[in-house]
């Protein structure tokens, strides 16, 4: 059955981007956020972010308006029971997002499918959480969700094709390119993306070369829009450290592993961008100065 309405759980960095390229695509979808507070600056993202498509030209006002007015935003996870396609964007912690899917499984239609946007937990684990595995996929969009051209989605060896197609269809109409990606930690982007990440700071920690010239190097050097400190701030240091718990706990290779400087910047609280500081501070954001670390 075709999908017509969508619900997206967390309306944070992901989730706001998710919501509106799914406006965008013309569905109908709910925004999804317990806190009413992060509900409101999600929905203040949406808006920014068309104001900006419409001032590029990219999008003509009164479209802009109409995708706004196709997000529905909701504190309530049982508004997502008139949802065709329902997608996590919550914390990356397995517990807390086992604990929403067997919620969404009891509070969405049997014909509903299941996506988590997860960078690198397993989708087979939520699957069985929700007690639908059948209908689970992996949906994984990309920092900045609006900019960025790709989604992964992923199947599990429990996933109905009809519910694979259907989501990979679904990214196509967000205007994304879908990739097909198995149910493995990182799937395809993470797996290649993060050993570079960590080699990075390896190569810092060796003294290779600072952290604003290895970012030119291979800024100018590989055409890379971004050095990976200024990628690593981006992504969050964060969430980077937790995928290489996952990526490390199941391939026990020193090339998935956190160096310890990483370690250590995420124990102090540098998270990169969001925090205002990590391996470049961002005191003044549009001039962000190299830590001495
Ligand atoms: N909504 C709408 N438009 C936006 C926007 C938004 N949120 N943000 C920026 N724009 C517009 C700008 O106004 C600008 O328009 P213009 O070209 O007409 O002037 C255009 O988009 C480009 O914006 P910027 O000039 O700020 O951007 P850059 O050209 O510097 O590119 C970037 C920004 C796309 C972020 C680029 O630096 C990039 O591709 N960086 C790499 C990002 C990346 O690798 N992301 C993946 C991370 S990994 C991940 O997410 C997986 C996870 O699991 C860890």
């Amino acid at each position: 059955m075709a999908i017509q309405n969508v619900g997206v759980i967390g309306c944070g960095l992901m989730g706001h981007g998710i919501a509106q390229v799914a406006a965008q695509g013309g569905y109908e979808v709910t925004a999804i956020e317990t806190d009413p507070a992060a509900l409101e600056k999600g929905l203040k993202r949406i808006e920014g972010s068309l104001a900006k498509l419409v001032e590029k030209a990219k999008l003509r006002s009164e479209e802009a308006s109409a995708v706004r007015n196709r997000v529905h935003p909701s504190t309530k996870l049982s508004d997502a029971a008139t949802c065709d396609l329902v997608i996590e964007a919550i914390v990356e912690n397995l517990d807390v997002k086992k604990k929403l899917f067997a919620e969404l499984g009891r509070v969405t239609p049997a014909h509903a499918i299941l996506a988590s946007n997860t960078s690198s937990f397993p989708i087979a684990e939520m699957g069985e959480a929700s007690g639908r595995p059948q209908k689970m996929v992996g949906l994984h969009f990309f920092n900045p969700v609006q900019l960025m051209g790709l989604v992964e989605v992923v199947r599990t060896p429990k996933t109905e094709e009809s519910a694979f197609q259907a989501a990979f269809e679904f990214a196509r109409r967000c205007g994304k390119t879908p990739v097909a990606a198995k149910d493995t930690p990182g799937f395809i982007v993470n797996r290649l993306l993060v050993p570079y990440l960590l080699d990075a700071i390896r190569a810092y920690e060796e003294g290779v070369g600072s952290i604003e010239d290895i970012d030119s190097a291979m800024k100018l050097g590989c055409g890379y829009p971004m050095g990976p400190f200024t990628l690593l701030d981006f992504v969050g240091l964060d969430t980077t450290y937790y995928i290489t718990h996952v990526m490390y706990d199941e391939f026990k290779e020193r090339r998935f592993a956190s160096p310890p400087l990483l370690k250590r910047l995420v124990m102090a609280g540098w998270y990169g961008r969001k925090s205002g500081k990590g391996f470049y501070d961002y005191a003044d954001p549009d001039n962000p100065k190299p830590n001495p670390l």
